[in-house]
């Protein structure tokens, strides 16, 4: 049994099989040099593109770029017996390590998709974040959209197509949405397969690009207005940080945007009124009940000129740099990114 005044080990991954990897590796740096050394330890282990678990020994400033990969890393794999969290090393050592909790510092498929959620799940390790079936639903666009209406929140009118469907259908769904409109992967994130089509003629070339990210595609409705974030934390009681906003010069949020905001800019608290800030709050807290988050996630949703608003997606492993919108957010609202980290960790093992 663990005193209570022992430090807790938190098992971090990092990386993953998917094309958000170099996202991941600049969070997790950032998670773990912040996390409290006297309340909590790190194992860390990272995963490398191709899917292969690696305990990874040293420094975090060597995460960003996959300097990572070089010395300092043992392959190893999680013990999956219920109840015996511990890290297997796979160099013959037989060397295992126990852990607390699981804190998967994933983005995107494979990562933050559920999958490896249930696994944890599967060997009754605490999870720092949303469960198997949140994390499945918030990563596919057209269900989360299903719950997230049925939950009384307005979401973009749109069309869903599977892989092989006829174009000319295609085409007139798109016709009756209207230009522009949004064509993109059911399952992706950071932008990647997303087209903005201004006309018919782009059509084609943005089907097939979303087409390569997933069996699925969404067609959406252009949302006029501007998209924000809400940051939810919590699991039976939620707190909301402050909202943010993101102001595009393009009328599209892309990966490189994201990441330069070269033309782009995010304002924290947003540029809105209280009442409408709270209403934006309580939209995202019903959209996280509805889809079984916990812990934290980070609900996105367009507000439009008229001051509807409209769900857009969850992220349950939003960025998590210090830089990034989630604890950019809860900063705003008086929560540094170290307690901030500390509070998840309590709620993922259910201390709070
Ligand atoms: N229906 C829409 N209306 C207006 N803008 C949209 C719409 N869908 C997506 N976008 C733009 O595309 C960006 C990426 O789309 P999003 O669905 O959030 O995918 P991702 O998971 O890749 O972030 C958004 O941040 C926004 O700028
Ligand atoms: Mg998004």
């Amino acid at each position: 049994m663990q005193k209570a005044n022992e430090r807790k080990t938190i098992l971090v991954l990092f990386g993953g099989c998917s094309t958000e990897h170099e996202v991941s590796l600049q969070s997790a740096a950032a998670v773990l040099q912040h996390l409290d050394p006297a309340r909590y330890q790190a194992l860390a282990v990272g995963i490398t593109r191709d899917g292969r678990w690696l305990r990874y020994l040293g420094p975090a400033a060597a995460l960003p770029g996959g300097a990572w990969q070089g010395a300092g890393c043992v392959p190893c794999t999680l013990r999956l017996d219920r109840g015996a969290a511990a890290l297997l090393w796979l160099d013959g050592s037989g060397r295992a390590e126990a852990f607390d909790a699981a804190f998967p510092v994933l983005h995107g498929k494979n990562g933050e998709d559920g999958t490896v959620q249930g696994l944890f799940e599967l060997a009754g390790v605490p999870l720092v974040g949303c469960g198997a079936l949140a994390s499945a639903l918030c990563m596919d666009k057209d269900r989360a959209h299903k719950l997230a209406a049925l939950a009384g929140v307005a979401v973009p009118r749109g069309a869903v197509f599977a892989r092989g469907a006829d174009p000319a259908d295609v085409a007139a769904a798109s016709a009756a949405l209207g230009w522009p409109l949004f064509v993109k992967p059911v399952r992706a994130g950071s932008s990647f397969g997303i087209t903005r089509v201004a006309a018919p003629e782009g059509l084609p070339a943005a089907v097939q690009a979303a087409f390569a990210h997933d069996e699925e595609i969404l067609l959406e409705e252009a949302v006029p207005g501007f998209e924000v974030g809400c940051a939810v934390l919590g699991s039976a009681d939620l707190t909301v940080g402050e909202v943010d906003e993101i102001e595009l010069a393009q009328g599209f949020f892309d990966y490189e945007e994201k990441y330069t905001l070269k033309t782009s800019a995010i304002h924290c608290p947003a540029r809105i009124p209280p009442q409408k800030a709270a209403e934006l709050k309580a939209a995202a807290c019903a959209v996280y009940r509805a889809l079984g988050c916990r812990v934290f996630a980070r609900v996105d949703l367009f507000l439009r000129p008229d001051g509807g608003v409209v769900f857009n997606e969850v992220n349950t492993i939003p960025g998590f740099t210090a830089h990034s919108r989630y604890p950019g957010m809860m900063k705003a609202a008086g929560l540094e990114f170290g307690p901030l980290l500390t509070r998840m960790i309590e709620l993922g093992v259910g201390e709070a």
